[in-house]
């Protein structure tokens, strides 16, 4: 087992008295190109991340201070805190509370259980710990009541408890990602027909590393421009008579203007990178990824506007130094940046990035260095 998964066990019978039944555990991620293009029908590539989210999930009947009649009880082990299920609250039993309610509405009954949550994917950072959270529970409830739903469908459960829930209207990325990426590998999707498949990616044979810059300037999706992102794609696929910019080609471009145009250019221009992006790496041609990469985060910066100076900054310095790649990653408004870099140059990039960061005043950066890791499991 893994730490999490042990820790979200320990809890789980110091709270409630009792072994758990099963426990589930689920990535974040990072995505490696393909952004703003999901609420689009567009081409995603993310990959998993080795930090997860575990829950422990049991009846919870034996608990010292379970009343009756049995209640859903949740308990965070990071936050040290219980939760009842019934009351939204806006705090991190929001998303586990979101996914019984969007499981209920897809026709599945969830009785009252009992669940220890443990994990390490940074929070707020936008490497998708809310995703982790939901794929951990929905994944944890599927086995722990037998619901044999497929890894698909508890994707689209669990896109429904953050939009309509959680009420946050972000694409099915993260929680796609999360419950269904492979460890060593991408994955292509297609936000559309929701048909995914697993591009290998070798890092250490090709001897790069994945560094991720967390710039820690916090973003909280409902709070920033992504709502309005979205709403411009939405009218400029009606402008052009299309349901989704998905859609549209190059020469629709020629009758937008403005935000609208800059939005969808941005769109179709990114949709055509992910292919050319899998193309790249199925025939192991890294230096053209990378260069997809960099083109992906000007596009971001200058079409879609979502990038922020310390993105910038790190982007910058990873070209200066010669890296193979590098783009925000995510939303943008803050978060977290990617770059592929030499193995042996990883700890002279990060010591020039926090350089860079302290000449203009920002933050200090954190840095993780990840490997494709595997989607979401039940452990026992
Ligand atoms: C956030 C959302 C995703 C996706 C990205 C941008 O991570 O949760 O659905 O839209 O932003 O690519």
């Amino acid at each position: 087992m893994r730490e999490t998964e042990q820790r979200a066990t320990w809890t789980y019978t110091e709270q409630f008295g009792e072994e758990p039944e099963l426990v589930a555990s689920a990535p974040g991620r990072v995505n490696l190109i393909g952004e703003h293009t999901d609420y689009n029908g567009g081409f995603v590539l993310p990959c998993a991340i080795d930090r997860r989210i575990a829950v422990a999930v049991g009846p919870g009947r034996r608990g010292g201070f379970q009343t009756r009649p049995y209640q859903t009880r949740l308990y965070s082990a990071d936050f040290d805190e219980m939760r009842q299920i019934d009351e939204k609250d806006s705090s991190w039993a929001d998303y586990p509370r979101g996914v019984v309610w969007a499981m209920g509405e897809a026709g599945h009954e969830i009785r009252p259980f009992s669940a220890a949550f443990a994990g390490n994917v940074p929070l707020g950072s936008g490497l998708s710990s809310s995703a982790a959270i939901e794929a951990a529970t929905a994944l944890a409830l599927d086995a722990f009541f037998g619901l044999g739903v497929g890894r698909t469908d508890l994707a689209v459960i669990c896109q429904r408890a953050e939009n309509d829930y959680v009420g946050v209207g972000s694409g099915i990325m993260d929680q796609y990602a999360s419950l269904l990426c492979e460890a060593g590998a991408a994955l292509l999707l297609d936000c559309r027909s929701l048909e995914a498949r697993s591009v290998p990616l070798d890092l250490e044979a090709a001897g790069l590393a994945l560094v991720v810059c967390d710039t820690r300037v916090e973003r909280g999706l409902a709070d920033t421009g992504y709502n309005d992102r979205r709403a411009t794609c939405e009218r400029a696929a009606r402008m052009l008579g299309l349901e989704e910019l998905r859609d549209a080609t190059e020469r629709d471009l020629d009758l937008l203007s403005e935000a609208e145009l800059k939005r969808a250019r941005h769109v179709v221009s990114e949709n055509a990178r992910v292919l050319e992006a899998v193309e790249a790496l199925e025939i192991g041609v890294f230096d053209e990824f990378g260069r997809l990469m960099y083109a992906s985060h000007a596009s971001l910066r200058d079409d879609y506007e979502v990038s922020t100076p310390e993105l910038d900054t790190f982007v910058r310095t990873a070209q200066q130094h010669g890296a193979t790649g590098a783009r925000l990653t995510g939303a943008g408004f803050g978060g977290c940046a990617i770059a592929l870099v030499p193995m042996s140059e990883t700890a002279e990039f990060t010591d020039a990035c926090e350089q860079a960061f302290a000449e203009c005043g920002f933050e200090d950066p954190a840095f993780y260095e990840f490997v494709p890791a595997a989607g979401a499991e039940v452990a026992n």
